[in-house]
């Protein structure tokens, strides 16, 4: 293909957005999309599953994320994700043979502290409840005698003040573990994910506070336990979302911090997913460090539960190896010499290039491949400025498309789905109004250029902004959700003379339309034959 001709081929994720109910809680159905309303009523389209068994996650109600969705489009083909590996693994005893666990409980064998820090949830998109406890028991059983667990609260990816019901659960562990002869398995510290370590703005001071409080046990709130400090804070704020709750440190009857780390201790970070991981992971690991001073360092023994970083192979012990896609999207068009762009905000940036990638950061090819970054707003709650980036992206997705040169284009836009995890309607809307006018820009540009796009999204948010109990009590909702996503064929050339796959019930995990179908489909956009080791395309002639 000669690549100064190119017809481009863009797809478009607008992270967050779903198919909502049109009810109450429905922000999407709230907004003015006039241009998704004129593309959904003349284009081909359809919606797509991206939760569960449709992305390879274990649970049948299992949030997509991300990570999964773009790791997924990418692919072309369902693979089972982090968390199903995870527990397969867990289930058939192999995680526990890892070189890199060995190591761990070596460390504690020896008498050092096991230090458990990661998000205290089962959310699964970035960790599990089951992960920690799994380790726990090893521990446990192994005959360990001192572990901590250093929690990170979510209400993110799972209701918004679910952080007792955590905390409680291997309280109940430590409690049993206790009671036998010598072990002292506790708590350490806390803090909620937005607050203290789970950046990924290279907003240092978020991931200094963090390290303080867990290395050193160092920071201004001092409790006796995790539930002090839970009901502390919430008396405090009552509508206090628990991603937000200020870090603190548990302290014994002397002020003194029950878990601050020493040399000859173990460290595993037990998320799974990268992005929010890799920070900590440099602070721990990196002996050239620039993001903030860590003090005194002791020297200790770290393993992540997954590659963070597979450029960098960051962390260097890892319990599980990555997730592998072999041929992912962004290598089969360059080796077909088409060229490609990747354009997203800082929030999404891993998503469109490491995710979508399935594995690698970096252009194979830089004289093929373009990932345009646009950093994001920082130190902003996305609810102040819903309109993040979008419109600077659609900027330069125009100029992409004007220039002529690329055959493929991934565009995400993170709006719906960061200004979803908020959990405020009003800004929701806002957000979602701003991405609309922001595709509408792009449709307009494709049109001229010739262009098609497949406009969807990765997973659902902003389409569920409440949650309602059965006693029909309401409280936000800042998490994803569970409701498949819309799918349009923008053609400006569009005849009638094909359509979308929709969904029926007599489809299967594998052929209902999903974002594994997505790869395929853009490979017949592109006039290309559709390799015949993924899952088909979404196109039915008619
Ligand atoms: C986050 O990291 O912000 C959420 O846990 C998941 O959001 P994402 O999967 O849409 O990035
Ligand atoms: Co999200």
């Amino acid at each position: 293909m000669n690549s100064n001709s190119a017809k481009p081929v863009l797809l478009i994720v607008m992270d967050g957005w779903g198919m909502g109910s049109g009810g109450p809680e429905d922000a999407i159905a709230q907004s003015s999309t006039p241009v998704f309303d004129r593309l959904w009523s003349s284009c081909a389209h359809t919606t797509l599953m991206t939760h569960g068994p449709f992305v390879g996650l274990p649970a049948k109600k299992d949030m997509g994320g991300s990570e999964v969705g773009h790791l997924t489009m990418g692919a072309g083909e369902i693979l089972d994700q982090g968390p199903t590996r995870i527990n397969k693994a867990i289930a058939d005893g192999s995680f526990f043979d890892s070189e890199a666990l060995k190591q761990v409980m070596a460390t504690g064998d020896e008498g050092g502290t096991i230090h458990l820090i990661g998000l205290l949830s089962d959310g699964n998109i970035h960790s599990h409840l089951d992960h920690f406890q799994s380790l726990i028991n090893h521990a446990f059983e192994r005959g360990i005698k001192s572990l901590r667990v250093h929690a990170l609260f979510d209400g993110r990816d799972v209701g918004i003040q679910t952080a007792q019901k955590f905390v409680c659960e291997l309280e109940e562990d430590f409690t049993f573990i206790n009671s036998h002869e010598g072990f002292n398995y506790h708590f350490a510290s806390g803090g909620g994910r937005e607050r203290i370590v789970m950046d990924r703005d290279r907003d240092w001071a978020k991931v200094e506070e963090g390290w303080n409080l867990m290395v050193h046990g160092k920071g201004r709130h001092h409790f006796p336990s995790m539930m002090a400090a839970i009901n502390h804070f919430r008396s405090e704020k009552p509508d206090l979302i628990d991603q937000d709750m200020e870090g603190f440190v548990v302290v014994d009857e002397a002020d003194h911090p029950v878990g601050a780390m020493q040399d000859g201790d173990a460290v595993v970070m037990v998320n799974f997913r990268g992005d929010r991981a890799i920070e900590i992971t440099e602070a721990f690991e990196l002996v050239d460090f620039d993001g903030f001073d860590r003090g005194n360092r002791p020297d200790v023994l770290y393993a992540g539960m997954m590659v963070y970083d597979e450029d960098r192979n960051l962390p260097k012990l890892q319990l599980m190896g990555p997730t592998k896609v072999d041929n992912p999207f962004g290598r089969r068009i360059l080796n077909l010499g088409i060229k490609q762009f990747r354009l997203t905000e800082t929030q999404k940036y891993p998503h469109v290039t490491f995710f979508f990638n399935g594995g690698y950061r970096q252009p194979l090819d830089p004289a093929m491949e373009d990932y345009i970054l646009i950093p994001s707003d920082k130190k902003v709650s996305f609810a102040d400025a819903p309109a993040m980036k979008a419109n600077e992206i659609a900027d330069k997705a125009v100029e992409l498309i004007e220039s002529d040169q690329y055959g493929f284009g991934l565009i995400n836009f993170a709006n719906a789905d960061m200004v979803g995890h908020c959990g405020m309607m009003a800004p929701a809307i806002k957000a979602i109004e701003t991405v609309d006018a922001a595709v509408g820009r792009i449709v307009d540009a494709l049109e001229k250029a010739g262009g098609k796009a497949l406009i969807t999204a990765d997973h659902g948010n902003a389409e569920e902004m409440l949650v309602f109990a059965k006693d029909g009590a309401q409280e936000a909702s800042t998490k994803h959700s569970i409701n498949p996503v819309p799918c349009i064929l923008f053609d400006p050339t569009y005849d009638g003379s094909y359509n979308l796959r929709q969904p029926d019930d007599e489809q299967t995990i594998e052929t209902k339309p999903g974002l594994a179908h997505l790869a395929a489909t853009l490979f017949e956009m592109m006039g290309q034959q559709v390799p015949d080791d993924i899952y088909p395309s979404l196109i039915v002639r008619n």
